[in-house]
């Protein structure tokens, strides 16, 4: 597949405010990096190849050229709201979006993980530059299973791999950014309880033994406050952040 995500393929394809201004270019070390804190909100990064990809705490995120969706883009909320919440909106958003164009369903790892047939499909970093969050998305689309990373503890998958055919990212990610645009819209005016069904829909972790900062228990679910919820040894424990494994 040769498409690309050049703004002529993807600007017709938006529906919203998201995706304006759209900052395209082939290579760059990391869309993270071509949104300041000046961004207007809504302004999206889109690479083919990243050079410097960034994970979360510290590690790489790396795809062939072409082969993925790379963007980032730029929120402003308002001062005083919780922006750990965006990336929880994000992942909604990520799985809405996978669901509509690919007809798989997608579930989400807390925090900030996309799961698919329980591999790692996609990833979300939030980073805060001033006032605005600048929200990294990385979608494993098109790579084949040679192309993933192998050091992962636990084996990743693209679209590709699980579905057994390639697919087209332009609308993927326009259908992303619109709905990002909505979760978003929705977030501002009624905060995490317009995202509450949709998180305990998808909350892979729940009914799962887990382990997050030195903490075993069973995870419960996801609270009205975003935070994870354990059951250990009969005793409700909250999980602001972290890195759960099961
Ligand atoms: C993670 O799961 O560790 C988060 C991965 C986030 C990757 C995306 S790809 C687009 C944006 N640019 C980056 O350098 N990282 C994020």
């Amino acid at each position: 597949m040769h498409e690309t995500l050049e703004s002529e393929t993807v600007e017709p394809l938006l529906r919203g405010r998201f995706g304006r201004p759209y900052l395209y270019a082939r290579r760059c070390q990391s869309t993270q990096l071509e949104l300041d804190e000046h961004a207007p909100e809504g302004a999206v990064a889109v690479c083919e190849l990243q050079t410097a990809g960034r994970g979360r705490l510290g590690r790489h995120w790396e795809a062939p050229e072409g082969t993925a969706i790379h963007c980032s883009v730029a929120l402003r909320p308002p001062p005083g709201r919780r922006v750990a919440e965006l990336t929880l909106l994000a992942a909604v958003a990520v799985t809405e979006a996978i669901e509509a164009v690919a007809r798989v369903v997608p579930l989400i790892k807390w925090p900030n993980d996309v799961l698919l047939d329980a591999r790692k499909l996609a990833g979300i970093l939030g980073e805060l530059r001033g006032g605005t969050v600048v929200l990294g998305i990385g979608i494993n689309v098109n790579q084949t299973q040679q192309q993933l990373p192998a050091d992962a503890r636990r084996p990743p998958a693209s679209l590709r791999t699980i579905t057994r055919r390639e697919h087209d990212r332009a609308p993927l990610l326009a259908a992303l950014l619109f709905g990002l645009e909505q979760r978003y819209d929705a977030w501002l005016e009624h905060g995490l309880d317009a995202l509450h069904h949709e998180l305990e829909q998808r909350d892979f972790l729940r009914g799962r033994e887990v382990r997050v900062d030195g903490v075993t228990g069973r995870a419960s679910g996801i609270d009205s406050l975003g935070r994870l919820e354990l059951d250990v040894d009969g005793e409700r424990r909250v999980v602001e952040s972290g890195e759960v494994s099961y």
